[in-house]
């Protein structure tokens, strides 16, 4: 594997078709699935790793956000990634960018109305790599899903040859979802984070058990969480999942979101469902043994 610093460096190292990974590092089993599906698909693999500044409000996590390269690069090459591209600021953006990408109307909800700005970095700085890098295919996980529905129009509406696929959440064995944030909680808190996972769960249930209520679905998340000590909750909300607009009823593809604080760690998880024949839901992968995200180094 090669760990290179610069656009021309990736591009100079490709060969036959490339899948991108955009990631910040800190891998989990959450990245580690992304570049197997890479590898998977693609005669080169490339994961990117930049903790992006731009996509990170005041007062939020940017300073104490967890790196560690040489951990990163030891799991990367043990999953076959071919290149991994870690810039440092100063090569990402040389000065302070004057020309972004501005998100509309899918910044509106969850995550776009808490976090002002934070969509507009991320689409800044994929718009960057999808340029910089041009890969043919490019993984992301339904983990973050506004984030998903805002880069597949980013693809679209500016068109990046590129496709943007979609993977599931990979979450650890008692159902919490993988994220490099986990790091920050304490025993206790780790206890108390369950209260997203398990109200999502419900809700999904009661969804196939036929209820279709947005509103029903979402107090079935708001009672877990008002419920569990320690936890409180930002917002839940079910959304269509490509505009990422309210739906008062499940009748389309759509997930059902939430955001909460554990402490001072602020989380997300989420639940799919899609209407086919019949309603199905996708809560993700659980994990057979404890993410290599705890272990000591
Ligand atoms: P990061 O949080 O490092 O996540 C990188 C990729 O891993 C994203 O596509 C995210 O959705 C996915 N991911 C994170 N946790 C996951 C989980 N438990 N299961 C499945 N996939 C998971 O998302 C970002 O970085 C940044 O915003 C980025 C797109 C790199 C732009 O800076």
């Amino acid at each position: 594997m090669k760990i290179v610093t610069t656009f021309a460096e990736v591009r100079a190292a490709h060969r036959g078709t490339v899948s991108l990974v955009p990631t910040m590092g800190f891998f989990h089993e959450g990245h580690l699935a992304l570049m197997r599906a890479a590898r998977e698909r693609s005669d080169t693999v490339v994961v990117s790793l930049f903790v992006n500044p731009l996509q990170f409000g005041r007062g939020e996590d940017l300073d104490r956000y967890p790196r560690d390269l040489d951990r990163d690069a030891a799991l990367a090459e043990a999953v076959g990634v071919d290149v991994l591209f870690a810039p440092s600021v100063e090569e990402m953006y040389p000065s302070e960018p004057e020309i972004r990408v501005t998100v509309g109307r899918l910044a509106d909800y969850l995550c776009g109305r808490y976090r002002p700005g934070h969509f507009e970095g991320v689409a800044t700085v994929v718009a960057k790599l999808f340029a910089g890098i041009q890969p043919d295919v490019a993984f992301f996980g339904r983990k973050d899903a506004q984030q998903l529905a805002v880069l597949r129009r980013l693809a679209a509406d500016l068109s990046f040859p590129v496709e943007v696929k979609g993977r599931p959440i990979v979450r650890e064995q008692d159902g919490l979802a993988l994220s490099s944030r986990n790091v920050y909680l304490s025993p206790t808190e780790r206890a108390s984070a369950l209260a997203l996972s398990r109200g999502l769960a419900r809700a999904a249930k009661a969804a196939l058990d036929g209820v279709r209520s947005g509103a029903a679905l979402e107090a079935l998340v708001t009672n877990e969480i008002d419920q569990t000590a320690g936890v409180d909750l930002q917002y839940v909300n079910l959304v269509d999942a490509d505009t990422v607009q309210p739906i008062e009823k499940l009748d389309r593809d759509s997930f059902l979101a939430v955001a909460a604080y554990v402490g001072e760690t602020r989380l997300i998880d989420n639940v799919h469902f899609w209407l086919r024949d019949r309603l199905e839901y996708q809560l993700g992968e659980r994990l057979q043994s404890p993410s290599v995200l705890y272990e000591r180094r």
